[in-house]
């Protein structure tokens, strides 16, 4: 898939958990193609969500392609663990703390036959992932300090990083895809897909409104 496509990525964080099976099924019937799972250790982040069983669990309820965000610290250590539960993509935050480094992480990832992505904390400048932009199949510009669900778009403190990010690409003839993730609604994804973003991962946009399908159909036109 090359990076002109766009697509809406449903954030499971803001589905209803007492009903996976479900909802999972629920974004697939809404027209989602990917599937973004967010992982959380209480380290990283100030949030506990689920871990490499959730994955798999999902991994069993679709064929969706499942793009995993991991938000956790030692990433390498538990990567064998997500790559068995049935990820596509797995991406890292180049912030983390690593027992080897960002570059055999990533390296790793794609010797499993999987995608890589590296993320970015909104105070991370898009020179931190400078060294690795030859590596990678996307890049995750965090809009919202990662943790939570329903957080406001920083856009301000993101775009123009999303957009010198956009421009290296062009400039260096590379082909990452831009993520971007939290507070993404039909009103920000615009200012997002503006600045170079053609993944938008929606949680409480997607799964929140009762009618799902009819959100991810507001969302996708929003930028297309
Ligand atoms: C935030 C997570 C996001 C979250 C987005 O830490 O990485 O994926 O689910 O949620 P919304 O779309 O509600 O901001
Ligand atoms: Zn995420």
């Amino acid at each position: 898939m090359h990076h002109s496509t766009n697509l809406i990525l449903p954030s499971l964080l803001a589905a209803d958990w007492s009903k996976i099976d479900l909802e999972v099924r629920r974004a697939s019937a809404a027209g989602a193609q990917w599937l973004h799972l967010d992982v959380m250790d209480g380290n990283f982040v100030d949030n506990i969500s689920f871990g490499p069983q959730m994955v798999q669990t999902v991994r069993k309820c679709t064929d969706m392609y499942l793009d995993v965000h991991l938000m956790i610290h030692r990433p390498d250590h538990y990567l064998e663990r997500f790559i068995k539960a049935g990820a596509q993509n797995i991406t890292i935050h180049v912030e983390a703390n690593y027992d080897t480094s960002v570059a055999e992480t990533l390296k790793r990832i794609r010797a499993a036959g999987l995608h890589c992505g590296l993320a970015l904390h909104p105070s991370t400048p898009f020179e931190a992932a400078l060294p690795f932009v030859r590596d990678i199949d996307l890049l995750l510009v965090m809009t919202v300090v990662p943790g939570f669900g329903g957080q406001p778009f920083m856009e301000k403190e993101t775009m123009p990083k999303l957009a010198a990010a956009r421009d290296y690409r062009a400039a260096h003839g590379l082909n990452y895809h831009l993520e971007v993730d939290g507070g993404i609604y039909t009103s920000t994804a615009p200012i997002a897909k503006k600045n170079g973003a053609n993944l938008f991962v929606c949680g409480t946009s997607s799964f929140g409104p009762p009618d799902m399908e009819q959100s991810m159909r507001e969302l996708a036109a929003s930028v297309a």
